[in-house]
């Protein structure tokens, strides 16, 4: 038999007297995080000690987000840019995908996981799906394309900091197409919250808002991107939370970003129009307001040392996903997700790499103070 750590050995011994225990469950027994239950689990599966099937079940408090994964190259020219030729300058590269930064979020704050996407057969790819693997999110779902490579941004900023053009190749997640969602449809319905981001193609979504009409799960979108934001359809009444930033927001309204004149709290009253149960709409610097079934009001951004803005807004999803699962008001939903957005515009990276539940909470407490 495999060499056996202690943790491992009362994993084992839990789950063999209750195969139905949740990764949750198992977490507290132990005094441990889910995500390192969900690391050793995955090495008993690897050891042959568990067998994967018998033991994932569907558990009831499970968040599934679906849409883009895509792999970020930043370059840093020392030098003023130069076309035709090559320019001297310092490479960097991170993880991406709005939905791919909200499953590695909502990860970083212990909730269980599970990830729908594409990604291609090659180095950006096993990397994406190894790191996600290793915060314990579930991967069974992502497609592998052989004939696409991994989604990729590649962005080139002079020496003062201004993007000089960038690049976005993500054609493979056309490749996330209704017959994925429907292959994969009894672990999407089994999940207790959907999150999907406007990278899916207008089919792929409207397959999942049509499913959505039998089903008992929860449903919040984030429209991404100007763009992508079109390709909501008009009936967004399968929809609970539709999170969006203002320039999206009069994007999905049809209206040019700046020419509608319509304040924010406008915008949200015509998004409920359009079927939505709920809205978030966030506003940078000023915050957001919350338009969910009776609940109207403005939550302001916790005021911060911003280093880096972006994904701020996929972190105010994790936040308020988080909060709001397990049963919390959606004023304190709100307030977590004001604060995971603050926290992650003071680091570096667009997902903060020292997440905790403990690491929110701390910074909650001392923004009350
Ligand atoms: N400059 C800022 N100063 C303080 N808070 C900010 C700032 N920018 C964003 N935030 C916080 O982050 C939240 C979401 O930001 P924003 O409206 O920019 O989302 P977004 O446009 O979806 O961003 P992205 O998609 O790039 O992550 C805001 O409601 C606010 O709480
Ligand atoms: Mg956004």
């Amino acid at each position: 038999m495999a060499e056996l750590s202690k943790t491992e050995k009362a994993i084992l011994e839990l789950i063999s007297n209750n195969p139905f225990i949740g990764q949750s469950n198992i977490a507290q027994e132990l005094n441990l995080a889910r995500s390192t239950i969900a690391v050793h689990i995955t090495q008993l599966v690897s050891k042959g000690l568990l067998l994967g099937r018998g033991y994932i079940l569907p558990t009831s408090q499970k968040v599934t987000c679906i849409g883009g994964v895509a792999f970020n190259r930043k370059y840093a020219l020392n030098v003023a840019p130069v076309l035709g030729t090559s320019n001297p300058g310092v490479s960097s590269q991170s993880h991406g995908g709005v939905i791919r930064n909200i499953a590695e979020n909502l990860a970083r704050l212990d909730v269980d996981v599970s990830l729908i996407s594409i990604v291609g057969e090659d180095e950006s790819g096993r990397e994406l799906l190894s790191q996600m693997r290793s915060l314990g999110v579930d991967i069974s779902q992502v497609v592998l394309s052989n004939d696409r490579p991994t989604a990729e941004y590649v962005a080139i900023f002079d020496s003062a900091n201004e993007l000089v053009f960038g690049v976005a190749s993500m054609g493979i997640l056309d490749q996330i197409t209704p017959a994925q969602i429907e292959r994969s449809w009894s672990h999407i319905s089994s999940s207790d919250w959907v999150v999907l981001d406007c990278n899916l193609p207008s089919e792929t979504i409207e397959k999942i808002l049509y499913l959505k009409q039998k089903a008992d799960f929860k449903l919040a979108v984030d429209t991404v991107s100007i763009s992508k934001a079109k390709r909501l359809p008009r009936d967004l009444s399968m929809i609970d939370i539709l999170f969006t930033n203002r320039d999206e927001a009069n994007s999905i309204l049809n209206f040019g970003s700046d020419i509608s004149g319509l304040d924010i709290n406008e915008l949200a009253t015509l998004l409920r129009k359009l079927g939505s149960k709920g809205v978030v709409l966030t506003d940078g610097a000023n915050g957001h307001i919350i338009n969910i079934e009776e609940e109207v009001f403005a939550t302001p951004a916790l005021s911060s040392n911003v280093i880096n803005v972006s994904g701020a807004g996929d972190a105010l999803v994790a936040g308020f996903i988080s909060k709001i699962r397990s049963g919390a008001s959606v004023c304190e939903a709100s307030k977590v997700g004001a604060a995971l957005s603050a926290l992650t515009i003071e680091s570096e990276m667009d997902v903060r790499q020292d997440l905790s539940v403990d690491i929110l909470n701390d910074y909650i407490l001392q923004k009350k103070d």
